[in-house]
């Protein structure tokens, strides 16, 4: 499987925090915004990640991540002109995805709980075994902020609507999907919606109308934070510094996740941080160590 980042849009509820520098490259605490969002492919078990972004931001998330090999995967860009919408996601990575299924994520969507591994595992195996779509539900206050799934008294899902104005359930689709291939084709078929975006609320509408797409619901302890707000973005800041405080450990450092993954070594890991300063890489350094004890 493939995994795409959507890293573009124009930031203009976070001016102008956001006028210069791109909305996924603002710090959550001691790391860049999209550490998280690719955290989360790495945990799916993704090597191959394309980073979309816009034309000024492109060459920043370059700058950050490069080719991806500092953490045992490879990164490939790609420019989105203009904000079309997240499906068009499939038609700009198209040739990137080529025959394979594909997972995307938003470039400001935070992710963790226990289990979120296995969950990401799962979610992987049944794509590629059962040739559907799978995506993630998570109960929230203020559902017509985003899209919104009902289900019927079964349990299974009922109908898919893009930031609904009364809500028929607090259940927002998260920013995180898993495609087969025929993704590709349904996006590159989609017309504008009203707003003049290619939704990917059209594309989870069209998995359901052809019984093919499955949802998850994150479970209660499961933390999905916005960033959306400037409360927002202090709150995930405030939330990631209480939990890595807390138990010591860092969310999303992703050097650690590629030597969990065994994509990168301990020797090549302790030779790339060996004269980086800061309380991140004094941290992977201490990870380091204890591995090789
Ligand atoms: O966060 C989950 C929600 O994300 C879902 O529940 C909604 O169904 C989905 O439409 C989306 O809603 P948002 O209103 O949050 O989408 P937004 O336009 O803010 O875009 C999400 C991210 O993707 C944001 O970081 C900007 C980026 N983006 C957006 C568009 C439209 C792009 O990179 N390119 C785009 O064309």
């Amino acid at each position: 499987m493939k995994g795409i980042i959507l890293a573009g849009g124009s930031g203009t509820r976070l001016h102008p925090l956001t006028l210069v520098v791109s909305k996924q490259l603002l710090p959550i605490y001691d790391k860049p915004m999209v550490y998280y969002p690719l955290s989360v492919l790495m945990q799916a078990g993704i090597k191959e990640v394309l980073l979309i972004s816009t034309p000024s931001d492109i060459h920043n998330f370059e700058r950050l991540l490069g080719d991806g090999s500092k953490f045992g995967i490879r990164i490939e860009y790609k420019v989105q002109p203009s904000p079309d919408g997240l499906a068009q996601a499939f038609i700009l990575g198209a040739d990137f995805i080529g025959d394979d299924s594909v997972a995307l994520v938003l470039g400001d969507n935070i992710f963790h709980g226990a289990g979120f591994s296995d969950l990401l595992e799962r979610a992987v195996q049944k794509v590629e075994k059962d040739h559907v779509a799978v995506v993630f539900g998570n109960y929230v206050k203020d559902p017509e902020r985003y899209g919104v799934a009902t289900f019927n008294k079964q349990g299974n899902v009922r109908s898919i609507e893009e930031k609904p104005e009364n809500p028929n359930s607090n259940y927002a689709v998260v920013g995180l999907y898993f495609y087969p291939n025929s993704v590709i084709k349904i996006a590159k078929g989609l017309q504008p919606s009203k707003r003049g975006e290619l939704e990917i609320t059209a594309v989870n509408q069209y998995y359901l109308k052809e019984e093919c797409l499955d949802m998850q619901i994150l479970s209660r302890g499961f933390a999905w934070l916005d960033t959306g707000t400037h409360e927002a973005l202090t709150e995930a800041t405030e939330f990631v510094k209480a939990v890595e405080k807390r138990t010591g450990l860092k969310i999303s450092c992703l050097e650690e996740i590629a030597l969990m993954q065994k994509w990168i070594s301990p020797e090549e890991l302790q030779l790339q941080v060996k004269d980086l300063k800061g309380d991140y890489y004094d941290y992977i350094k201490q990870v380091v160590l204890r591995i090789k004890k």
